[in-house]
Parts: structure tokens; C-alpha cells; sequence
């Protein structure tokens, strides 16, 4: 039997940078669980419903799950990582941790089509949950967040780098395909930051402002942004994570943010990230961006795979059926597909 990737279990990840997108994070009442799953289930074919009129718009829509709505809403193990968002606290900056049951990640390069999506999820679940943030994110210029930089450039894009990067393997049997998500709303301080000059600017980013080239090590400071977020194993091997940052604002607010969206494999990978940006490797190397940038919401969620979202009880039952009973038990079928369930071709259908 020919092996199925993990990334043609997953839902949308690897969806290309968008032009629009909304990031809607909800909390679930109690007893909203049933709908929810049911509301879940059916998400691919109503992302499908809006997007089919419109395919040049490439609409898509990924959820994420958090601990405490996995454990109520679902009959099936809990995916190995998954917890809740531990807060990151140094001597200077935090990453605090916030409400959130469910992720939605919507992207397209229309506006209009990520917000129909979000308004018919809503209507659906009415009476079920409660929005406890939601930002729309705009592409601006050439990929460039409001601090006037190129954001997303290391970014893995190859098929087979993201996939390494963003999804769970055979380490979780159940949820080969499935992915980590941690996303985190920060609020820049404009002011401030347009008060250095470009070249102390580039300090603290790691890279040139225009040409985005990176600048070369014994330039770069140990504590600039891309130093920071750099982890290379003992190996020499660079960890890696995929990114999907969006820039949002409120020019009457004086609101200038970006939102940070992070997919893993393992979620350590991007606490470690976090671990070194806010108390430093050696403590106190804290990330300079952070002087200018306040974390105000951070969450952890799991991203289950699109056949698990679409139909869990098939999904644990036939693994059940194959004697997995647990995480790292080496029972599974060779293609790692479970042998059951609507499989998502990446073609979307
Ligand atoms: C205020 C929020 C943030 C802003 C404005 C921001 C912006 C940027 C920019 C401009 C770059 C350089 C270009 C690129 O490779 O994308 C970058 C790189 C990167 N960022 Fe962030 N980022 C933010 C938060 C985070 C957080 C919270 C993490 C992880 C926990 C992170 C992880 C990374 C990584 C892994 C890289 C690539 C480093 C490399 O290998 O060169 N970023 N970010």
C-alpha cells in the first residue's frame, strides 16, 4: 500500500500567504459541545460552499482545538502535546495566556469571502459560544508587517520542509496530519519604534529593511529578533516552524498590531522561541522587537486532521477496531491513514 503524507491528512496549513484573513477565537458554553463537534464536521464542506463560487479568491479555513474543549467534546485520546498556553514570564516582558476553546484561521485574498465564512460559522453556533477575539488581517505592501519589515521569509515553503516543520507524525499515531498551533496579538508601539533609525531598526530585526537580506553574523546582535527565534539542535539542525503573521490595525484607535501564527509539529519548538524572546538565552539576551511589542492574547491549540474533524467517532473507532489503543503503539496501518475516512486530497475536494 502506497504511504499517505501526513500533509494530505491535514486540513488547509499550507495554504499560501493570503491577502486577507480573520482570526476568530471563541469559547465554548457548557453543553455547546455537541453543536460545536457537529458544527466542526461539516466546516470543509461549508468553506467549500462560499469558496466554490469563487475559486480565484482561494479561500480556507483552518481550526484548531484547545485542551480543555478536547477533553469535553471529544470521545478520543488526547493528542500527546496538546495543553493549555503556559504563560512566558521574564524579568521585562510577558507572554500571557488567554481564553480560547477554538482557532478559526481564514484565509483568502478577498476580504468579503473570510468574513462570510466567520458570519455563517457564527450563525451556526449561536447560542453555543462566545467570541472572545477577532482580528481581520490585511497583506501590506510586499509581505511587510507595521514595523516596515519583510515577515514571513524563512518561513518553510518547499511541500516537504513545511510539512516536516507543521505536522504530527508516527510520534501520535491517531493524529498523523494533525499540527500545533500557537497564535499570540501583539500591539506595536509605533512611536517609539519610528523614533530609531532604520539602521537601529535593522538591529533589532536581524535584516536589512529594504532588500530584507539578512545581515551577516558579528552584525546581527544576539538579541535581534531572527537571533532569537534561530534553535539549531546539538546536530546542527535548524528547527524550524511555519508562520502565517498577519498586520491589522485601527488608524482611529491608534491600534497597530501583528498578529502571530505559528503551525508546529511540536509546540516546544515554539515555546522554546518564546522561551528565548521573552527571558533570554542567557536570561536577559531578551528579543529587542519586544522593547517595541506587547503580547496582549496567547493561546495553544490543536489542529486535528481533516478526516478526525470531519468524522472522530469513525476515525477512533476503527483505530479501536486495529487494537490502537494508545499513543506510540506500533499497530497502525502502513499507509497511516487509520484504513478509514474521507481522506482530504490536497486539491481541496
Ligand atoms: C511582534 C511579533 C512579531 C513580528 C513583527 C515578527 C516579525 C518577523 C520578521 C520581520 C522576521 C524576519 C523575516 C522572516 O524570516 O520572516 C521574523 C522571523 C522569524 N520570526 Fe518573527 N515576528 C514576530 C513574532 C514572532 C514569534 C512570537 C515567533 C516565535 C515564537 C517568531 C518566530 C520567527 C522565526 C522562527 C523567524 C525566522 C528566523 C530565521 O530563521 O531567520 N516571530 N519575524
Amino acid at each position: 500500500m502506497t504511504a499517505i503524507p501526513p500533509e494530505d491528512r491535514a486540513q488547509d496549513v499550507l495554504a499560501p500567504p493570503a491577502m486577507a484573513a480573520i482570526f476568530l477565537t471563541l469559547t465554548v458554553r457548557p453543553g455547546g459541545e455537541d453543536a460545536v463537534r457537529e458544527a466542526l464536521s461539516g466546516l470543509a464542506g461549508l468553506t467549500r460552499a462560499i469558496g466554490f463560487r469563487v475559486p480565484e479568491a482561494q479561500l480556507s479555513c483552518v481550526v484548531g482545538v484547545g485542551a480543555r474543549l478536547w477533553d469535553r467534546m471529544y470521545d478520543a485520546p488526547r493528542p500527546v502535546r496538546l495543553h493549555t498556553f503556559e504563560p512566558v514570564v521574564g524579568a521585562q516582558h510577558t507572554a500571557v495566556s488567554t481564553p480560547g476553546d477554538l482557532l478559526f484561521h481564514v484565509r483568502a485574498t478577498r476580504q468579503d469571502l473570510c468574513f462570510e465564512l466567520c458570519y455563517q460559522v457564527m450563525r451556526g453556533l449561536d447560542g453555543s459560544v462566545d467570541a472572545v477575539d477577532e482580528v481581520h488581517g490585511f497583506r501590506y505592501w510586499d509581505e511587510r508587517d507595521l514595523l516596515g519589515f519583510v515577515d514571513g521569509t524563512e518561513s518553510p515553503t518547499s511541500r516537504v520542509a513545511a510539512a516536516a516543520a507543521g505536522f504530527v507524525g508516527d510520534e501520535d499515531p491517531y493524529y498523523v496530519g494533525g499540527s500545533y498551533v500557537i497564535v499570540q496579538k501583539y500591539l506595536h508601539d509605533l512611536a517609539a519604534w519610528d523614533k530609531l533609525s532604520v539602521e537601529e531598526q535593522e538591529l533589532a530585526v536581524g535584516r536589512r529593511k529594504l532588500s530584507d537580506i539578512e545581515l551577516p553574523d558579528g552584525v546581527k546582535p544576539p538579541n535581534s529578533h531572527v537571533a532569537a527565534t534561530t534553535i539549531v539542535d546539538p546536530d546542527g539542525t535548524e528547527r524550524q516552524i511555519l508562520r502565517h503573521n498577519m498586520p491589522f490595525g485601527n488608524v482611529a484607535a491608534g491600534e497597530f498590531g501583528t498578529y502571530f501564527i505559528g503551525y508546529a509539529a511540536d509546540p516546544a519548538v515554539i515555546e522554546h522561541m518564546l522561551q528565548r524572546m521573552f527571558i533570554g538565552e542567557p536570561p536577559g539576551n531578551t528579543d529587542r522587537i519586544l522593547d517595541f511589542s506587547t503580547a496582549v492574547t496567547g493561546s495553544l491549540f490543536f489542529v486535528p486532521p481533516a478526516d478526525f474533524l470531519e468524522d472522530p467517532d469513525t476515525v477512533v473507532a476503527a483505530a479501536s477496531s486495529r487494537g490502537l489503543a494508545t499513543a506510540n503503539n506500533d499497530t497502525m496501518p502502513s499507509d497511516g491513514s487509520l484504513g478509514i475516512g474521507s481522506l482530504r486530497r490536497s486539491n481541496g475536494s
